[in-house]
């Protein structure tokens, strides 16, 4: 396994083999739901379409490298979500997958509330008209100035970090005159990613209090102690790319757990508790995620049935996915450049873009799918790489690939299911200009982020 390889790539505790590819599709011009937005198709003519729009249409207009965001389908996961967990439970889009004002006002009008963790998620909320109460505010080092934005534009709660937070949170407030809603984060010991989890990890991280040692229920005890504050839950967030909800169990047990632990002590029910975000997406055909209302049903079972061991009243459950919703609703376009065959290897096939709008692979060995997009082919499965154009050779946009043998320079090929953590981890590497987003619905393409230009790199280089 790579050293480079993160909890959240597939590639995790040797999930995968070193070098594992799966064998060639039967059909390379079939797109597989599964990773591929609601509203994709191809047309008469062999090309990929998305909200009725062709890729050669959008190509056009746009220019590539662009995302293309399927705006029906990211609305239609909104509301899938929100009516799993129905009026009994909150869910909280994690904006950092990726946030724009577009974005802002789709989750508003869908009913859902919003996870930001930022300054700068923090204004992209509120400038787009995201109710303040519906806006919950993470971070392990939130800034003073970060805090006291939050706390006058009345956010619905934030998400204490660390003991010195606590404090920092309750003066803030209290010097605004103001009683703000707080929940604390706590560390589980569970760690889960993609097929596994760990019940015993080890609380060395940067995140939250750990329930081990009693820390978190010292937190809970200055919390209480401060006027600032009001203490309305406990937050845990286990990991991400996740398929199998037993990390989701322990967890939910462990701070359950907690929740009695401050009855018995404070002669208070804490009344909500945020299981996090974390859900799993397909990136490949191999990938086989679950459904919200598999999840709402999960996760309602075991919150109910472990209160109900403790003797506790069922508490509010939140929960914060961003890569579920997000991230199968958008492709990146690219335009192949150059072809490069390697004898009894493998072909290199170079595109516009790379490792600045998308460093997942780069980052966490991420697994991706591609297809030639702007016509279909009968030639032969190849072997391939999507790389990109940055001075790196780590710059892989997909690691193993098959791709029809004739692919050849100026073909549209297209990566699913990029939404999350794409734009919003892109950078300017080489000075790349990020590309824009594209929200497409019922024929129409709208840009919703613009794609950067020489004069804005320039702007910030004062000279
Ligand atoms: N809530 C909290 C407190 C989080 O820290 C995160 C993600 C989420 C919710 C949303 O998780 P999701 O449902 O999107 O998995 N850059 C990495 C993922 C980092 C996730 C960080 N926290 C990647 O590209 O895989």
């Amino acid at each position: 396994m790579s050293r480079s390889a993160h909890p959240a790539g597939p590639r995790h505790a040797d999930v995968l083999p070193e070098g594992h590819y799966s064998a060639p599709p039967a059909d390379l011009n079939r797109l597989d739901p599964k990773v591929w937005s609601r509203t994709v198709g191809r047309d008469e003519r062999g090309r990929l379409t998305v909200g009725g729009l062709s890729v050669a249409e959008l190509a056009e207009e746009f220019g590539t490298p662009a995302y293309f965001l399927d705006e029906d389908d990211f609305r239609t996961r909104c509301r899938a979500w929100a009516d799993a967990f129905g009026s009994d439970a909150d869910v909280f889009y994690a904006g950092k997958a990726f946030l724009s004002r577009a974005v802002v006002r789709w989750l508003k009008e869908e009913g859902l509330n919003l996870d930001v963790c930022s300054g700068g998620e923090l204004s992209t909320a509120l400038s787009a008209g995201m109710p303040a109460e519906r806006i919950a505010f993470h971070g392990n080092n939130k800034s003073e100035d970060e805090i006291r934005r939050a706390v006058e534009a009345g956010v619905g709660r934030i998400v204490l970090d660390s003991f010195q937070e606590i404090v920092r949170v309750a003066h803030i407030a209290q010097s605004l005159g103001k009683r703000q809603r707080v929940q604390i984060r706590v560390t589980v010991g569970v760690e889960a990613h993609t097929h596994e989890f760990i019940a015993t990890a080890h609380e060395d991280q940067k995140f939250g209090i750990a329930l081990a040692g009693g820390q978190a229920a010292e937190a809970v005890r200055r919390a209480l102690r401060l006027d600032g504050l009001e203490l309305i839950g406990i937050h845990s967030h286990i990991g991400s790319q996740i398929f199998d909800m037993a990390g989701f169990e322990v967890s939910a047990r462990r701070v359950v757990q907690l929740l009695a632990e401050v009855r018995d002590e404070h002669g208070i029910e804490l009344p909500e508790i945020d299981l996090g975000g974390g859900l799993g997406i397909a990136y490949t055909s191999e990938d086989d995620p679950r459904e919200p209302h598999h999840i709402a049903k999960a996760l309602n079972e075991i919150v109910t049935r472990e209160c109900e061991a403790a003797g506790l009243r069922t508490p509010r459950i939140s929960v914060e996915p961003g890569r579920a919703i997000v991230g199968p609703t958008a492709f990146t376009l690219y335009e192949v450049g150059t072809v490069k065959p390697l004898e009894g290897l493998r072909t290199y096939v170079s595109v516009d873009g790379g490792m600045s709008d998308n460093i997942r692979t780069a980052l966490y060995d991420a697994e991706y799918s591609v297809a030639l997009v702007s016509r279909t082919s009968d030639a032969e499965p190849m072997l391939s790489r999507v790389v990109g154009k940055h001075c790196e050779s780590g710059d892989i946009v997909v690691r193993d690939a098959f791709l029809p043998a004739d692919i050849a320079p100026g073909d549209l090929i297209a990566v699913p299911a990029t939404g999350a953590y794409c734009r919003s981890m892109a950078s300017n590497y080489n000075h790349a200009l990020r590309p824009p987003v594209v929200a497409v619905r019922d024929g129409e393409a709208r840009v919703i982020v613009r794609r950067e230009t020489e004069e804005d790199l320039l702007r910030l280089d004062v000279g």
